[in-house]
């Protein structure tokens, strides 16, 4: 497997290739590569590279558990492995890959639908704020939260942005700022804290973020520091929007309180640029989301459309006619009539 390194970003694109599972899952969780649909496809492909290597279902089982357990928080790679899985099952080695090259086509597929969809959200000379990165990126291209941002431009409205440079890994600053400003479009990055006195400046007009998990009730996972924007939004009345594949609802999950919230090592916050800046024996808490609860959510976009109140009927909708419902075949292509 060949990746995009994010590690280096922005300083130098480089690749990683990855011809083991114990490389990639190294590189999932050293967050070389990162953000839930680009997670799904890495997981989908790992499982291919698995059934490339050996003969025996059960070692590829147990390498697909393998990976589905490098990030807890991220229901699309548990969902990419299963994908894989299911046509490995079906169809071996040679129907994995063309699975794991589907979830990848979807996903691009499904952010593109997001982006038009989402058009009449974002209004001509919108000022929107992001926060991580949830762009090209994290995804399989497009984006989901920046794919909201595309859709609008490319529909001829003036866009600009603002990154939340989201600490502590800085996805905002180091990733959203340089695939927007390689695609031409207005990027400011601010550091996390100044998001409350610039919504109160009046200059933010819209929040969009991504998501990691959207539980049955709509409560939704996203890079820890959204739910802090979900609240400051409803207070300065600017509107939320989460923008994510239908392959991130995980209707099995019922509410945010049962989403898994991975705890990252203590050293991505007490260490900055190689310095310590925690003075040693000094606890740090390091999770790495938070749950944003349904009711901050104004609107929650998929490749199916616009999902509203009440939530459990509607996404229990988008996730049944959207792109992740398994098929039976997993080698049919996908209908998109
Ligand atoms: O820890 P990360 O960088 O994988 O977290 C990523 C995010 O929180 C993104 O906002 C989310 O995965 C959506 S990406 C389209």
């Amino acid at each position: 497997m060949r990746l995009v390194d994010q590690r280096a970003l922005p300083e130098r694109l480089v690749f990683l290739e990855c011809a083991t599972v114990a490389s990639l899952c190294s590189a999932i969780r050293s967050l070389a590569v990162r953000g839930a649909p680009a997670l799904g496809a890495a997981g989908a492909f790992g499982v291919a590279l698995a059934a490339h290597h050996t003969d025996r279902p059960t070692t590829v089982v147990a390498a697909a558990r393998r990976i589905a357990a490098t990030r807890p928080t991220a229901v699309n790679l548990r969902w990419g492995v299963e994908q894989a899985l299911m046509a490995y099952r079906s169809g071996g080695a040679r129907a994995v890959l063309g699975a794991a090259r589907r979830v990848v086509a979807d996903d691009i597929a499904a952010n593109e639908a997001i982006g038009r969809h989402a058009v009449d959200l974002v209004d001509d000379g919108a000022r929107v704020l992001t926060h991580c990165n949830a762009g090209h990126l994290a995804t399989c291209g497009y984006g989901t939260a920046l794919g909201v941002v595309r859709g609008a431009v490319a529909a001829g409205k003036r866009v600009s942005v603002y990154a939340g440079e989201t600490r502590p890994l800085l996805q905002g600053a180091r990733l959203t700022a340089w695939e927007l400003e390689r695609s031409g479009i207005e990027t400011t990055v601010i550091v996390d804290s100044a998001a409350a006195g610039l919504m109160a400046a009046g200059g933010i007009d819209l929040v969009v973020v991504g998501a990691d998990r959207i539980a049955a009730n709509g409560d939704v996972a996203n890079k820890v520091g959204t739910y802090g924007l979900a609240v400051l939004a409803r207070h300065h009345r600017i509107p939320f929007v989460v923008a994510a594949p239908t392959s991130t609802i995980d209707l099995a999950t019922p509410t945010g309180a049962d989403i898994p919230v991975e705890q990252r090592p203590a050293d991505e916050i007490a260490v900055v640029g190689g310095r310590r800046v925690v003075p040693r024996g000094v606890a740090v808490s390091n999770p790495a989301f938070d749950v944003t609860p349904a009711r901050f959510v104004g609107a929650l976009v998929t490749e199916v459309g616009i999902a509203t109140r009440p939530w459990r009927s509607t996404l229990a909708a988008h996730r049944r006619s959207g792109f992740a419902t398994g098929r039976a075949d997993p080698t049919d292509p996908p209908d998109r009539t």
